[in-house]
Formats: C-alpha cells, sequence, structure tokens
C-alpha cells in the first residue's frame, strides 16, 4: 500500500512534460505544449500539454488528466502501478505502508492463493503441452475447435488429467499446502478427508484479472463425455481472491486492443472470445453466460464506453441482449446489437469466416440498441397498438436508465422518428421516469449516510490492481479506482459544456402563424384540384384538407399546440356544418382562444411577406390558384425551417460528444440525411417558381 504522503510526493515531482515526452514528441505554443494524441489515429497535433496546471488533454478524442493517469492510459497500467513507474523514474522511495499483523495474514493468504492458481495454471499448460494423455485427449479436443498453438498458449490452455488426485499429488510433492488447494477451490475434501481434485478430466481455461494473474478456472468437459453430464463447465468456487461478478473474461488479453479501437465486443462465453481472438477481432471479452454486473461494467469502462454485445440470433441470444442493455445503459456506455446468422455463435462464425469477412459483416449489420429494440418488436407484435403502448413504456424505461441527458435526447429523437411517436410525449414521460429513478437513488444515498459503517470491502477488491494486497476501507479511494475525472479546460474555446438553450422559434412561429391565416381565411376554398386518372372526376381539395395532408405526409405537427387544435377543428367541422365558412366559424367560435386568433389573423397583424404575396413572387406560377400557390410555398418553408431546426439541434450536441466518436458520427449521418432532405425540398421549390 502507497501511503498518502508518497502519493503527494510523486505528483509533485512528476513533470507533467517530461513525463508525456518520453512517448510523444511536443512542440512549445505559447505557455503550453502541442503533440499528437497517442490514444487515436492523430494526424494533426490534438493533445495540448500544459505545465502549469499538470495536465494533458487531447481535443480531439478528449483523454486527459495528470501525469498518474498520463501513464496509466498509455502503459495501461493501475493507479497503483502507474504510481510506482513515476516514483522509479523521479527516485522516490516508495513507503508501502506498513500492514497491520491482520492484514498481513490477508496479504500472505491471498498472495499463497494466487501463488497456487498460478502453479496449477502451469501444471495444466504442461499436461497439455507435454503429457501422453493430455497430447491425446486434450490437445485433440482444442485442435478439433480450431485453436492454434499461438491462442492456446495466450490463454494458458491446459488439461486437468483424468486421474482425480493429478493435482493434488503435484502439488503436494512440490510442497504447496493443501490449505490453500482448498481455498482457491482447485480441489476439495471428500468425506473421507482426502483432497481431491475439481477439475479431473477437463480442458482447463484459465480466468486473469485486468493485470494477468490467474484468479479462477473454468473446466470443460470434453466433447466425449458431454452427453448426460450435467454441467459442462465447472468454474472455481468464490474465494478472498475471486468473486465471478467482478471478473471479465479475455479483458487481459483484449484491453490494449480496446483501447485503440476504443470499442469492445462482449460475447457469452470461453471459447466465443478465444475463437474470435484468433481470427484478428482482439478487442473481445466474455460475460461468461450472465449479465455483466456493475462491477464489471465498470472495469470495462476503465479501456472504453462502447459496447458491441455479439450474440447468436437465436430466442436465446436476442433475450440476453435485452437483457444485457439496462446494466450498461445504468453506467453510461453505448450499446450497439450485433445479431448473428440464425444458430451461429461466435465462436462457429469466427471459425468460419475470414477476418474480413467477419468485419464486414460487423459493420453492416450492427446496429444501436434502440434500432435493435425497435426492429424486434415489430417484428414480434407488429402495429399491434396495445403491445406497442407496453413497448413504449419498456423503451422510455430503458431510456431513463442513461445517466448523461444528450444521449437520452439523442434515444428520444431516434425512438420517435422510428415508431412515429410524438417527440414531446417521449420526452414527458422519460424525465418523469428519470426523476423517479434519481430520487430513489438519493434515498438510498441518505439511507447509506444514516448508517455510516462503510460498505464491505468486496473480497478480492485487492486483486485487480494491487495483485492480492488489502485495502483497508478508508484508502479505496487512493488504492483502487482510477482519480477523480479530469476538470475541464474553460479557457480553451470549444469546451464549455453546451447550454441547451432552444432557440427562439421565431421564424417557424411565423411560418406558422401565416398557414393559419390561410387556414381562417380560406379554409372552404379550394386550394388545388386533383385528377385521379386523365378522364377521371376533378376533386378540389379545400385549404384544410391541403394543410391537413401536407402535414400528416411528412408527420409534422405545429410547434405551437392551439395551431394544432385549430386544424383538426377545421378538419372536423368543415363537413359538419352547413355552408362551413372558416372565418365566420372560428370568430364565432366559443372557445375564446380560437376566436380570438381568429380576430388576429384577420385583423391582419400578420402581413405576409412579399415572397407569398400576388406581386411578389419573382415569376408567374405555373398554377392560377393563388391561394394554393400561397399555400405550398409556406408550407414547404415550413418544412425546411423545421428541418434547419433539426439541424442545429444536432450541431448543438456534437461539442458535449467530443469524447464519444460513435455517436459523433451517427449525429453527422443524421445531418447529413437531414441536409439532403433540406437540399431536395429547396430544389423542389426552385423549379416550381421557376417552372
Ligand atoms: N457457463 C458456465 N457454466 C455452465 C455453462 C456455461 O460457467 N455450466 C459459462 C461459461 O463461461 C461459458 C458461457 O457460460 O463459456 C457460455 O455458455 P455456452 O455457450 O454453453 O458455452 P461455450 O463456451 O460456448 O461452450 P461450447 O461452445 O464449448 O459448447
Ligand atoms: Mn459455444
Amino acid at each position: 500500500m502507497i501511503d498518502r504522503g508518497t502519493i503527494e510526493k510523486i505528483k509533485d515531482a512528476a513533470q507533467i512534460v517530461d513525463v508525456v515526452q518520453d512517448f510523444v514528441s511536443l512542440r512549445r505554443t505559447g505557455a503550453n505544449y502541442k503533440g499528437l494524441c497517442p490514444f487515436h489515429q492523430d494526424n494533426t497535433p490534438s493533445m495540448i500539454v500544459s505545465p502549469a496546471k499538470g495536465l494533458f488533454k487531447c481535443f480531439a478524442c478528449g483523454k486527459g488528466g495528470d501525469s498518474v493517469r498520463f501513464v496509466m492510459e498509455h502503459e495501461q497500467m493501475t493507479y497503483p502501478d502507474a504510481l510506482r513507474y513515476l516514483a522509479n523514474k523521479y527516485h522516490i522511495p516508495v513507503e508501502e505502508r506498513e500492514l497491520t499483523s491482520e492484514e498481513k495474514l490477508l496479504q500472505s493468504e491471498r498472495e499463497s492463493m494466487f501463488v497456487v492458481n498460478d502453479f496449477a495454471s502451469k501444471y495444466f499448460q504442461n499436461i497439455l503441452q507435454n503429457d501422453v494423455d493430455g497430447r491425446a485427449i486434450g490437445m485433440a479436443y482444442f485442435r478439433s475447435r480450431g485453436f492454434r498453438d499461438d491462442t492456446i498458449k495466450k490463454f494458458l490452455l491446459g488439461y486437468s488429467p483424468a486421474d482425480k488426485y493429478a493435482l493434488a499429488k503435484e502439488a503436494k510433492k512440490q510442497g504447496y499446502e493443501d490449505k490453500y488447494l482448498l481455498a482457491t477451490g482447485l480441489c476439495y475434501e471428500t468425506d473421507k478427508h482426502t483432497v481431491h481434485d475439481r477439475f479431473w478430466g477437463r480442458a482447463m481455461f484459465p480466468v486473469r484479472t485486468v493485470s494477468g494473474r490467474v484468479v479462477a478456472f473454468g473446466g470443460r468437459v470434453l466433447d466425449a463425455a458431454t452427453k448426460g453430464v450435467e454441467r459442462k463447465y465447472v468454474n472455481s468456487p468464490e474465494s478472498s481472491i475471486y468473486s465471478k461478478r467482478r471478473e471479465v473474461y479475455g479483458l487481459y488479453e483484449a484491453k490494449s486492443a480496446i483501447v485503440k479501437q476504443n470499442r469492445v465486443f462482449v460475447v457469452e462465453g470461453y471459447t466465443d472470445v478465444i475463437s474470435m481472438h484468433q481470427a484478428g477481432v482482439e478487442n473481445i471479452v466474455a460475460s461468461s453466460g450472465t449479465a455483466f454486473t456493475p462491477e464489471q461494467i465498470k472495469l470495462l469502462k476503465r479501456f472504453t464506453s462502447n459496447v458491441t454485445l455479439l450474440f447468436d440470433g437465436d430466442a436465446a441470444g436476442i433475450g440476453a441482449a435485452e437483457k444485457a442493455t439496462k446494466p450498461l445503459l445504468r453506467e453510461g456506455m453505448n450499446i450497439k446489437v450485433l445479431l448473428l446468422p440464425n444458430g451461429a455463435d461466435p465462436d462457429d462464425f469466427a471459425r468460419k469466416h475470414s477476418l474480413q469477412e467477419i468485419l464486414e459483416y460487423i459493420t453492416q449489420n450492427e446496429v444501436d440498441f434502440i434500432t435493435f429494440k425497435i426492429r424486434q418488436h415489430l417484428k414480434n407484435h407488429g402495429d399491434d397498438p396495445i403491445s406497442k403502448a407496453n413497448f413504449i413504456k419498456e423503451v422510455v424505461e430503458a431510456i431513463s436508465e442513461v445517466p448523461d441527458e444528450i444521449t437520452r435526447s439523442v434515444y428520444i429523437r431516434q425512438t420517435s422518428d422510428l415508431l412515429r411517436e410524438r417527440e414531446s410525449i417521449l420526452l414527458n414521460s422519460v424525465i418523469k421516469k428519470r426523476r423517479e429513478i434519481v430520487e430513489a437513488e438519493k434515498k438510498r444515498k441518505e439511507q447509506g449516510a444514516e448508517n455510516t459503517a462503510p460498505a464491505p470491502l468486496p473480497n478480492n477488491e485487492a486483486n485487480t490492481p494491487q495483485e492480492g494486497i488489502p485495502l483497508p476501507t478508508d484508502e479505496i479511494g487512493i488504492g483502487m479506482e482510477t482519480p477523480p475525472d479530469f476538470p475541464p479546460y474553460t479557457s480553451i474555446p470549444g469546451n464549455e459544456s453546451p447550454k441547451s438553450t432552444t432557440s427562439p422559434k421565431t421564424r417557424v412561429f411565423e411560418l406558422e402563424t401565416l398557414i393559419m391565416r390561410e387556414l381562417i381565411r380560406h379554409g372552404e376554398q379550394t386550394a388545388t384540384e386533383m385528377q385521379e386518372d386523365e378522364n377521371g372526376p376533378t376533386i378540389s381539395i379545400s385549404v384544410i384538407d391541403y394543410i391537413s395532408i401536407s402535414m400528416k405526409q411528412d408527420e409534422l405537427k405545429f410547434n405551437t399546440e392551439l395551431y394544432n387544435e385549430v386544424l383538426s377543428e377545421a378538419v372536423k367541422q368543415q363537413h359538419a356544418v352547413d355552408g362551413f365558412k372558416s372565418e365566420e366559424f372560428f370568430l364565432r367560435h366559443h372557445d375564446f382562444r380560437f376566436s380570438q386568433l381568429a380576430a388576429e389573423v384577420l385583423t391582419d397583424r400578420y402581413q405576409l411577406s412579399k415572397m407569398y404575396s400576388k406581386d411578389g413572387g419573382k415569376k408567374q406560377k405555373a398554377n392560377d390558384n393563388e391561394i394554393g400557390n400561397r399555400l405550398e410555398h409556406l408550407m414547404n418553408d415550413l418544412k425546411l425551417q423545421v428541418l434547419e431546426e433539426e439541424i442545429k439541434a444536432l450541431d448543438m450536441q456534437l461539442p458535449a460528444l467530443r469524447n464519444d466518436f460513435e455517436k459523433a458520427i451517427e449525429v453527422m449521418k443524421k445531418r447529413q440525411q437531414l441536409k439532403e432532405i433540406q437540399r431536395m425540398l429547396a430544389k423542389q421549390l426552385g423549379d416550381r417558381v421557376r417552372s
């Protein structure tokens, strides 16, 4: 345990420029330094190093922090290891705090357990590689699964002999105590007090901590023996070093690839990880058959916030993907889902396809989790309104788990687009649900505060960062977790968090009001005439119908709620009322809001701008129906304006997404689509004016 005083000394000594310069060449710019960021593919120097503040920050990928953080990120080290690295660089003696005798005992117990695990892992590997049976049975099995030699070595795969006491005997011979064989669960005690191997006759998959030490094993029965066997895998029991909910299989082998690509694939099984890794998809880990726990997700989050769930496309796989989303969302992860062709698990898939095919399949088929959920829903329930209502509730609940407001709003917009549901309605439900979640959280915290005893230290907290050294509870913050977040550089423009100020929608409001003006003044008149076919009868479309149809076509609603009410009232009443005259009808309307609006638009408080007036048009229009032409223009302009607003809203999201490459790309794509529609609309408008 490094004591606080030493940590201070190390941090004081470590000069950020000096530390970074060991890995990246820096150029001075004014008071700061600049360099190529080592944490993403940087083409222009995006990383700023501030000696005054002792901080680095990349303005492209968002990584930033002090010198300890830099070493952690660059070398993929834990916090204590980074401190030791810096201590060494600056010749600071590390005074590891004197442990109490109880702690010492626990430390040496845990250390001994790791030592025994390490022995066992080497033993199983040795049997696999060199023993006659090991080769004939174990190696043959791995070969039949298509595992290469280098893969087998990389994942420390082994074979546990069929002799039920083989490991116990060898351990005794080499002087390991039974006590630790039992504590790690490598062996168990029978009724007759003999020490019996747990994994006899199995193919061995060691589970490693994030820093690479063997903390547990999974043992798989061989195929020949699978029939009639209850449990395909036997796993190490929980112990003072191993807690299943805290370890992520494959993370040690995957972490540098995860950081480089800034995303991680999550599969279910050991063999899925190994086969995909062997195929070249190295940023892959397994949840080991269950949904991820918050602890596992926090561990992953040290390396990336982007998760792609990679599951079999069968019902079980879809179910697993569904189950995995909530806890991931809650920890602020961005989720994509990739389903494999029905019946293929990632292991099969990896063996049957080249890396290029795999990568192609990924890019073509992965979808964000909202799209995934909605597709599944539509597939199962189609348009059924009742299940749709339930489904929306479910989606709202999921979105409400997302801690970040901007991410939530992106999901809401997307849901609204895909489900054709009003964004404002979804937003309100999410706000309500979110409030409940935050309240519940607060209550839980308050109750926790009354109960002043610190949360019990999870069993193996120590094994991840500190390799078996127990952490007293009051030092968890220092020894265990990553240091506090990097404070934002407020002095550098573009890094301020965006304020989501909704622009005063004056232009949209103006257009909507002009449309109301047409509706109230000329509602019952003909806006345009239509012929179903050449000889068919002409149908005349009233101004009211024209507006209504045109709005529906593009799934538009007026921003001003009153106007929506006016429109639906007009649609309803135009045929119900004899000799319906829009102007009169609204002027005399019993609803005061309607009559007031009518009075306003009739007294011309809202003047038509030149563009819409008779002689303001640049050219004589094709259609000689003046009202119709005006209306067409107004509607198109409104649509353009709405698009404009949506694009602006997207633009406002972008600065906050600087840490989230994937999401930023999504936003950019959406923006491009909107731009395209906008261009088409504008062209249409231009063409009509010209023709
Ligand atoms: N698992 C487990 N115990 C079991 C079954 C499964 O711990 N009795 C975990 C293992 O981590 C396993 C994962 O759940 O890797 C996924 O299970 P499954 O798909 O059945 O295993 P695979 O590893 O794919 O096994 P194989 O392809 O060899 O049949
Ligand atoms: Mn499998």
